[in-house]
């Protein structure tokens, strides 16, 4: 399902200095796979996962998606349905969940992605009803996002991610700054979710995190 092949990366400064950051990178995830990138800070973990979902393109190798190459100037052309379709293929919880959200309500927030994408509101409603049950949301429905607890707030940021179902749902460091109680929910729901055929890449400094879910580990730097 997706396939990096060599990749080579570096952030660039403004001054034009490159921060080399992979180099020679491969992986590849197969459908309905658990995976866990494992390395130290700064190593790359995280710019991986922006190149999987389009925010960062290599500077050298190949990403394929579903076989398609995802190249910069596909993806960033105007109106691109490629791009619309990768987005709704690939879904991304960032590190810090308060990036990703901005709608008045956590109803609103599950439901962003559907209306996006054209769906009858029936199917809308029955969206958010099933997502806020799987993650706990139930009574939070109507509250502002930015007054929940960070627990709270992360499984607002996945459900509004599996809202659109997605092929294959990314995570980074799902379970950085949550309690027992809310990391030890985050796992069941991502066990369900492998369990039920879904496509799974987390990173994480947590290797027990990586035993309960099964994770196939690759490392990195
Ligand atoms: N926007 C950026 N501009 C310049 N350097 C960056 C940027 N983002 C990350 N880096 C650098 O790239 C390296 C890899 O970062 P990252 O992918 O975030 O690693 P990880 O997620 O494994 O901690 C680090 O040295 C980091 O400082
Ligand atoms: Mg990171």
């Amino acid at each position: 399902m997706v396939e990096l092949s060599h990749i080579d990366f570096a952030y660039r400064q403004p001054d034009g200095e490159a921060h080399p950051v992979l180099h020679d990178f491969s992986m590849t995830i197969r459908r309905g796979e658990c995976v866990a990138l494992l390395g130290p800070n700064g190593s790359g973990k995280t710019t991986i996962m922006r190149i999987i979902n389009a925010l960062a393109f290599p500077d050298a190798g190949v990403y394929r998606l579903g076989g398609t190459p995802v190249e910069r100037g596909i993806v960033q052309a105007r109106d691109s349905r490629f791009a619309k379709a990768l987005h709704q293929r690939v879904g991304f919880v960032f590190q810090n969940a308060d990036v990703q959200l901005f709608c008045p309500s956590v109803g609103e927030e599950i439901a962003f992605g559907p209306l996006q994408m054209g769906l009858p509101e029936a199917e809308v409603d029955r969206r958010v009803a099933d997502l806020a049950g799987l993650l706990g949301l139930d009574g939070m429905i109507d509250r502002a996002p930015y007054r929940l607890s960070g627990g709270e707030r992360k499984r607002v940021a996945i459900a509004a991610c599996l809202s659109m179902n997605p092929d294959l749902l990314v995570l980074d460091e799902p379970t950085d700054g949550l309690d027992e109680r809310n990391t030890d929910l985050l796992v069941r729901v991502l066990a369900d979710l492998v369990a039920a055929g879904k496509t799974v890449l987390l990173s994480t400094h947590h290797p027990d995190i990586v035993e309960r879910l099964d994770a196939r580990v690759v490392r990195v730097g």
